[in-house]
């Protein structure tokens, strides 16, 4: 059967990457999170004195682009597939909240996107592949067969991200996250280089109401629709 590739975009904490991890496992397809490359980008910086009183030195950053060396790699201890980040497993790093609130000075640094986005058309070159990010039906895969557009409001998802901390012992609280989540939406949709918009094709799934399974069959019927047409062609 023709393999294809499904592009999964939206706002944070909008469950993209459940629904993409889902999609991938029911079809044996790899997924891959782009927003981890964006976060190991603002780890590297954070670590290497890259931000001085929340700015970035962005030449600075320019200058090292070269050593950032991310790869995803099955990791023995979680028998998950990780980020690494110059060879050190750094998952569980780039998800507290001083990466989340430091993504957004690398993100919108077309350099920086440049070289990611050559790293996932790599990764997404022999087709079989569910992405989830922001620019990926726009930007990355222009050409993918599915794509997924994934909204819910923001309320919902700082609910959701906040659980998520508390649950892993992340000391937060809700004010902040929603904070964070609102600010995130506005830099995502804002910047000059690949913003968040909706490729025109792609189908849209509000998941403010509805639960996780409800989510999965809408999308895989999406998927399935047009695994059918594919087969046949
Ligand atoms: O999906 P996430 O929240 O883990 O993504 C982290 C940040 O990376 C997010 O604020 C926006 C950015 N990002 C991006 O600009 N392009 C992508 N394809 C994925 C993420």
């Amino acid at each position: 059967m023709n393999r294809i590739n499904i592009a999964v975009d939206g706002f944070s904490s909008c469950g993209k990457s459940t629904l993409a991890k889902q999609l991938a496992a029911h079809l044996g397809y790899t997924y891959i999170d782009s927003g981890a490359m964006y976060r190991a980008v603002a780890l590297f910086v954070l670590e290497n004195g890259l931000v001085r009183e929340g700015r970035l030195d962005r030449e600075g950053l320019l200058d090292r682009l070269d050593e950032i060396d991310i790869r995803f790699q099955h990791d023995v201890l979680s028998g998950r597939s990780a980020t690494y980040l110059n060879g050190r497993n750094v998952e569980s790093s780039i998800r507290g909240m001083e990466v989340s609130r430091h993504v957004t000075l690398v993100s919108p640094v077309p350099e920086v996107r440049a070289k990611l986005v050559k790293l996932q058309q790599a990764l997404g070159s022999e087709r079989g592949v569910v992405m989830d990010g922001r620019d990926i039906g726009t930007v990355v895969f222009p050409d993918a067969e599915v794509k997924l557009y994934m909204t819910a409001r923001p309320e919902v998802r700082a609910q959701r991200r906040y659980h998520e901390l508390k649950a892993k012992g992340v000391e937060v609280d809700y004010a902040s996250v929603l904070e964070n989540i609102n600010r995130r939406d506005e830099d995502d949709t804002t910047r000059a280089a690949d913003p968040l918009i909706k490729a025109p094709e792609a189908v849209e799934i509000d998941n403010s109401d509805i639960t996780p399974q409800e989510q999965f069959q809408r999308a895989l019927d999406v998927v399935l629709d047009v695994l059918a047409r594919v087969g046949q062609e």
